[in-house]
């Protein structure tokens, strides 16, 4: 797994040996010659400390941004000094949106966008202009058009004045967010944009920003689109072909606002940027921040678990060269916009004094390039070459098959009675006993007549209550074709489960569903 980059480092560290070695060989001054000295150690067995995420993400050839607020920025200076050493990439956080930059038709207030970009320029770092085509943000009185050509024409305007103010100084746009609903018929969201012009808007605003601004680099963001699923495959699909058809995108925004209790596996992630990245769009993981609400527990185990998810991504970042680098949606835990909905979520990376949380050193980890160690699977049988020793069927009647396209035995539960029906591993409480991080992956296939979906999760009992359900996964799958379902989770117990069942179900009763290659894996820190 650590293949590519290590490659990579090393080959630099070749040529820089020899010409370390030619300006060693005719060094004359004392001062100089150390300096070279310096520069020949070997650092191949040592992986270097980086007294900030900043020159870490400098060593590996990444960006580490993060959003940006204006007013901060002006106020607080420990912001300021954070911003300027930690990160090498800005964001505004919200002055570059339509609606604060020009409220009212054709009356622009650049103050704040102004602001941010003078200072990140200063401190050489590189700003991403965040957006022109949105459903959220938009001054009413473009919330207020009916009219198709007059969209159009305020659309041009506010991208042309917008990309000329910042010619040379902001090269990369997001330039259309969140175009995709994975719920809406047609895959596309309901907005204003999409009313008035229909899907072709994606393209147009592209092909406009392109126009104003040929040298900006112009991207498509979006959340949700992390995991392979369903969304990210049809933005997939919709990037492919406006690329086929030759519309001006270069990159792709991965929001990334994960939940530390249930976000996708680093595999997972990374086939994900691979793929894109194989269409020629340069990947970033654009608005990094991770809610820890939906975790029972301890703050400690709130923050030990988004050090890990901070990690993981991160790391798979750093380990597909297709990756640039990410974005988190601001440092300050305090300032975080997850906490607009009242709770504390505790989303970013520095605590409210200002001190570094776990999830920094998560951040500056997975800047080197690790992963979590994996411990090994919690699961028995998980490739069926016992049988169906060890699982157990839910309402079903379980078969042990073998397919062409498996290399191992597979499972399936057939005759099922009900959605919740399937089959499901016991015994599984010591495992998890003491919660903590973990990651799953397993082959599925539903062979009913049509697409369904799929689930996987921990059915667990604490004494004296109902069975709760915790889901892990979900995945809508053709029928007939195996598909990969893989995810990682964090578990914290108020009380401690006195049984565990891993299950699978999901498609319509009597439909058959079938699992191999089970694997689940506690995600253990590196004590060192
Ligand atoms: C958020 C900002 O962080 C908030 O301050 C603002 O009130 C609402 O927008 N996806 C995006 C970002 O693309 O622009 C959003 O930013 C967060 C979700």
């Amino acid at each position: 797994m650590l293949d590519g980059p290590m490659v990579v480092s090393r080959s630099n560290r070749r040529s820089r040996s020899s010409s370390c070695v030619r300006k060693l060989a005719g060094c004359a001054r004392a001062f100089g010659c150390a300096l070279w000295l310096v520069a020949c150690v070997d650092y191949s067995t040592v992986e270097p400390d980086y007294a900030t995420l900043r020159q870490a993400a400098q060593a590996k050839g990444k960006l580490i941004g993060t959003a940006v607020d204006g007013d901060l920025l002006r106020d607080d200076v420990q912001y300021a000094t954070l911003l300027a050493q930690e990160f090498n990439a800005v964001t505004p956080e919200n002055a570059t949106k339509w609606e604060p930059l020009e409220p009212q038709d054709d009356k622009y207030e650049f103050s704040d966008a102004d602001f941010i970009v003078e200072q990140a320029l200063a401190q050489e770092q590189p700003v991403k202009g965040h957006v022109f085509a949105w459903h959220q943000q938009l001054p009413s009185w473009v919330e207020g058009i009916t009219d198709a050509e007059e969209l159009r024409v305020a659309l041009r305007e506010h991208i042309e004045t917008t990309m000329e103010r910042y010619r040379g100084k902001i090269m990369v746009w997001d330039v259309v967010n969140e175009a995709v609903d994975d719920n809406a018929p047609a895959g596309y969201r309901d907005n204003l944009f999409y009313q008035l012009l229909g899907p072709d808007y994606i393209e147009e605003v592209f092909v406009m920003a392109h126009e104003v601004d040929a040298d900006a680099l112009l991207y498509y963001n979006d959340y949700a689109i992390e995991r392979m699923g369903h969304k990210a495959e049809f933005t997939y699909r919709m990037l492919r072909d406006l690329l086929e058809r030759g519309v001006p995108i270069h990159g792709i925004g991965m929001q990334s606002h994960l939940a530390v209790h249930r976000y996708p596996a680093a595999d997972d992630l990374r086939d994900n940027i691979r793929r894109f990245a194989e269409l020629g769009l340069r990947v970033e993981i654009s608005e990094l921040d991770g809610r820890t609400s939906g975790l029972t527990g301890t703050l400690e185990q709130k923050y030990e678990a988004q050090r890990i998810a901070f990690q993981e991504t991160m790391a798979s970042c750093v380990l597909e060269p297709g990756c640039t680098g990410v974005t988190l949606w601001g440092f300050l835990d305090e300032h975080s916009w997850l906490n607009d909905e009242g709770e504390a979520e505790h989303g970013l990376i520095f605590d409210d004094n200002y001190e570094k949380k776990p999830g920094y050193f998560g951040v500056m980890n997975g800047l080197l390039g690790k992963l979590l160690k994996r411990g090994p699977t919690v699961i028995r049988n998980g490739d069926f070459d016992d049988g169906l020793d060890d699982w157990v069927d839910v309402d079903s009647t379980l078969r042990l098959e073998s397919f062409d396209d498996q290399q191992s035995q597979v499972a399936c539960a057939e005759e099922r009675a009900t959605n919740e029906a399937g089959l499901g591993q016991d015994d599984l409480v010591e495992a998890f006993a003491d919660g903590g991080s973990f990651t799953f992956s397993a082959q599925v296939r539903q062979e009913g007549t049509a697409a369904a979906g799929m689930n996987v999760g921990l059915i667990v009992e604490q004494d004296g209550q109902d069975p709760t359900t915790i889901s892990l996964g979900y995945l809508f799958a053709d029928p007939g074709v195996w598909r990969t379902m893989r995810g990682s989770f964090a578990l914290a117990w108020e009380a401690p489960p006195s049984s565990v069942r891993l299950s699978f179900s999901g498609p319509d009763p009597g439909v058959a569903l079938c699992i191999t290659q089970v694997t689940l894996n506690p995600l253990t820190p590196d004590p060192g």
